[in-house]
């Protein structure tokens, strides 16, 4: 499996001191940043948006190669994830992971927006790539994991997804209860792609890392693990461990 990656999530980190959150978890091992975006219909819940993600940028280090350390992960909890890929790359992020469930959404407001890109997550992706980022695509717990093989295994590479995250928690809050049930997913798509960057999220901590890194899960997020911690340089690192044991 490829290298572990953590992700903290700023979704449970001090918002009225954000840059410094952000910085700090890098500083502490944190190999990435997961940006929690939510529109408050795709998910119950809101967010923010690109002047964040802007204005949070320059506390961390760019990347030096794709999928590096200071790693923008935006988790694009959206009904219109096409409409917001030029304004979350210009606010500096690395990797775009939109929903498979959103991708098919023809709920956008004017007809023109209404294009291949927001019903097919093939173009979407290939949009994504055309502007310099990374995709990813993610899958709710009610969606099985089989539905991505057809994106997986596309002929054209720019089609291909860089990355799926497979939720263990409904999107939408921190703090949940992680869903083991969601692991046979994990194991299908390890056992089919070794290479593949697999991404869990939702109620990750060192309680449940075991079960997330033993079903073949790569890249962790972990939000109220981390910055509820009394010491996160140290959840970060048996987080790491973990993977890599
Ligand atoms: C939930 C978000 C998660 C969340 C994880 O919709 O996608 O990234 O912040 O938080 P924890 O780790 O507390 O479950
Ligand atoms: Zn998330």
């Amino acid at each position: 499996a490829p290298a572990p990656i953590i992700a903290p999530s700023i979704l449970s980190a001090d918002f009225a001191s954000l840059g410094k959150a952000c910085s700090d978890t890098i500083a502490q091992g944190a190999d990435w940043l997961h940006v929690d975006i939510m529109d408050g219909h795709f998910v119950p819940n809101l967010t923010f948006g690109p002047p964040v993600v802007t204005m949070i940028r320059p506390h961390v280090e760019r990347p030096k190669e794709a999928f590096g350390k200071g790693t923008f992960d935006c988790h694009m909890m959206i009904a219109e994830p096409k409409k917001w890929v030029k304004d979350f790359q210009k606010a500096g992020c690395d990797l775009y992971c939109f929903h498979y469930e959103a991708a098919f959404s023809s709920n956008a407001e004017s007809p023109e927006a209404r294009t291949e890109e927001i019903t097919n997550p093939k173009a979407l992706i290939k949009y994504i790539h055309g502007l310099g980022m990374r995709a990813g695509i993610a899958i709710k717990p009610g969606t099985k994991h089989d539905v991505l093989y057809e994106i997986l295994d596309s002929e054209n590479k720019d089609e291909v997804p860089d990355m799926v995250l497979v939720m263990t928690v409904e999107p939408g809050f921190g703090g949940q209860k992680f869903m083991p049930d969601m692991m046979p997913k994990v194991e299908a798509l390890r056992k089919h792609y070794p290479e593949l960057n697999i991404e869990v999220d939702g109620g990750l901590s060192e309680k449940t890392i075991d079960v997330a890194a033993d079903a073949g899960a790569n890249v962790i997020v972990a939000g109220s693990a981390v910055f509820g911690a009394e010491d996160p340089s140290d959840v970060i690192k048996k987080l790491r461990e973990a993977v890599e044991s």
